[in-house]
């Protein structure tokens, strides 16, 4: 709790902190989390108030730009993104050229790269009107990328958008309309899907938004520094893990395994099983975000009248975890990873569309992050120092001699 603010110039002190338990690598106003009180906060707003009341393009205004948008500048900022919403053919075509069951996160990374050669005209950090084109630009065409991915996987064309709708209701229909069938959101899967996109639009220095951050650090273009962001959300121990928590229960599910023997594998450690969707590195308490996915499960299961048993599976393994000793000593807890897949498979989301979902939600995080550390006077590039332990000089041997 003890927080030593160090502007020193090279000292030759140097700190080991592996995963930088201990080491803050800025100073930031966007988002605030206390991790022992299960607080957090965007520009100081509490995240249920802002789930409850907020669109994702409001959130996304309030985390870029610092304050809640009037009406007539989130109408102004929602027509900019839309007037962005389609791709160029060519772009379409590059998408197009990745092998059908390519996983969408690589895919997502390298479109997200590849913006950048197509909008030469929003590339300099500099220059402010450059990178509010490149913000826009970023949540416009995640959207239609990540719809993409979904079309793709099952063989359907990429659709046209309809700016009569929002952002959210028009995601599901781009996703899930087809040329022969039209796709009306019911109202509560796209207040969901509205709740778990706020929820994840940012969360200060975790591994990805970190990676944003180091990569931008060195005057590389915010589209480089986001495709880095995704591909750092990739891993299961970060975004990945919505995927994998999916995978585990369904693999307990045809092992005809019981919670409780799964349970016991993961406290002996067996094979490195962990309990995915579980621990966070700085919530050591319930995380605020995982107890409104969870009621927000119950309510689109309900709706969709999808019973799920896995549902039941994961509901098992929380009430083990939260009252055994193992669990309670580590403090750990479900994080927002836990319920958000069975949210996402109910609303007819593949697994491997679960973490693209979630880089479709941190867009505005990692771009808030990236213009706050480009304008912030303290930025240095990021260069962490290392204790070498490898051998100390020694003579070179010829080939012919080894
Ligand atoms: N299941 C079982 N044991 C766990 C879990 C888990 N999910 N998470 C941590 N532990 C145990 C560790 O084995 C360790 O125990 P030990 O002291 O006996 O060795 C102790 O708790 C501390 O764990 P660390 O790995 O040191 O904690 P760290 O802060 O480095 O890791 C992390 C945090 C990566 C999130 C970890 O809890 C984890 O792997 N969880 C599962 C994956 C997951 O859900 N990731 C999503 C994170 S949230 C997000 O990215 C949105």
């Amino acid at each position: 709790g003890i927080v030593v603010s160090s502007l020193l110039k090279d000292t030759g002190l140097v700190t080991v902190d592996p995963g930088f338990m201990n080491t803050a690598s800025c100073e930031s106003s966007i988002t605030y989390i206390d991790g022992d009180a299960g607080i957090l906060r965007y520009r100081g707003y509490p995240i249920d108030q802002l789930a409850d009341g907020s669109g994702f393009l409001e959130v996304a205004y309030l985390l870029i730009y610092g304050e809640l948008p009037s009406p007539s500048e989130l109408d102004a900022f929602t027509e900019r993104v839309n007037r962005h919403t389609l791709v160029h053919e060519d772009f379409r075509t590059f998408m197009g050229t990745f092998p059908r069951n390519a996983h969408p996160m690589a895919v997502l990374a390298s479109a997200v790269n590849a913006l950048s050669t197509f909008y030469p005209e929003s590339l300099d950090p500099a220059d402010d009107e450059q990178v509010d084109l490149a913000t826009v630009l970023l949540l416009a065409k995640t959207r239609t990328i990540t719809s993409y991915l979904h079309r793709r996987r099952v063989g359907e064309p990429l659709l046209y958008p309809d700016y009569s709708r929002g952002y959210v209701e028009d995601f599901l229909r781009m996703t899930f309309a087809t040329p022969y069938e039209a796709y009306e959101a019911d109202p509560v899967i796209v207040d969901a899907l509205e709740k778990l996109l706020v929820l994840h639009a940012d969360h200060e220095q975790n591994c990805s938004t970190s990676t944003v951050r180091v990569v931008g650090s060195s005057n590389a273009t915010l589209y480089a520094s986001v495709a880095a962001g995704v591909n750092a959300l990739s891993g299961p121990a970060h975004g990945g893990a919505n995927e994998a928590v999916l995978t585990m229960l369904e693999k307990i599910r045809s092992g005809g395994e019981t919670v409780e023997t799964f349970m016991e594998k993961v406290k002996n450690k067996q094979d490195g099983v962990r309990l995915m969707g579980f621990g966070h590195r700085v919530y050591k308490s319930y995380d605020p975000r995982a107890a409104i996915v969870k009621k927000s499960a119950d309510e689109v299961l309900d709706k969709l009248g999808a019973k799920d048993e896995l549902l039941d599976i994961a509901r098992g393994l929380e009430e083990i975890a939260l009252s055994d000793d193992y669990f309670v000593e580590r403090k750990l807890y479900p994080n927002v990873d836990f319920y958000t897949g069975l949210i996402y498979k109910a609303m007819g989301f593949e697994p491997a569309m679960f973490t693209p979902l979630f880089a479709l939600g941190r867009m505005p995080g990692w771009i808030a992050q990236w213009r706050e550390m480009i304008k912030d006077p303290q930025t240095k590039i990021g260069r962490p120092r290392q204790v070498y332990t490898g051998a100390t000089e020694r003579p070179y041997v010829p080939a012919n001699q080894r």
